[in-house]
């Protein structure tokens, strides 16, 4: 049974060993360990026993903004909702925080956050600081494909 958990610092070396292959795919954007570290409370993990088999965090913007980052799930566990708990558990977090608007993603994989009520916006709207700190460590920055979508935190 896949339980989601909170991650401390122990779990980071398997952590980046998992992300390791999206991140030269330039599928998810490579965050050193000592920034994960930094920013440890806001993951959560889905551990099968003690085995890591996905992640995402929620990272924090403002009070009205959080932003879904580096959700993964190990390739032979996928298909089995892990993704969707994960995203269900940020978006839970996101409320019980009380961060007052909106969550966002920027993802190849529309489709999957769509399913889950996140609606596709222009890209112009998101916020200058996140291009800046962010965009710019991206291997395709400055020609970027990825899909701006939000969720709404006040629609359910
Ligand atoms: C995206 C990812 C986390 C999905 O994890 P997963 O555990 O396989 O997804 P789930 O099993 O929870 O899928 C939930 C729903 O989304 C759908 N879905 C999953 N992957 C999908 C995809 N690539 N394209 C379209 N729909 C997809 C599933 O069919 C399922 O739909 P259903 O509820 O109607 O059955 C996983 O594919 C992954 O790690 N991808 C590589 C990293 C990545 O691109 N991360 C996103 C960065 S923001």
């Amino acid at each position: 049974m896949v339980k989601l958990v909170k991650a401390n610092l122990l779990d980071i070396p398997a952590m980046q060993k998992l992300v390791a292959k999206d991140v030269k795919d330039g599928v998810i954007l490579q965050r050193g360990s000592d920034e994960v570290a930094t920013n440890i409370r806001s993951y959560v993990l889905a551990k099968d026993n003690d085995k890591l088999v996905g992640y995402g965090a929620l990272h924090i913007h403002s009070t009205r903004l959080g932003e879904i980052r580096s959700l993964i799930v190990l390739e032979s566990y996928r298909g089995q909702n892990i993704g969707k708990r994960l995203v269900e558990f940020m978006l839970n977090e996101a409320k019980e925080l009380k961060i007052s608007e909106e969550v966002l993603v920027l993802t190849y994989l529309a489709k999957f956050f769509i399913k889950m009520n996140f609606v596709e916006i222009s890209k112009e709207t998101i916020p200058e600081h996140k291009i800046w700190a962010d965009c710019i460590k991206c291997i395709h920055f400055p020609v970027c494909n990825e899909i701006s979508l939000i969720y709404k935190l006040g629609d359910c």
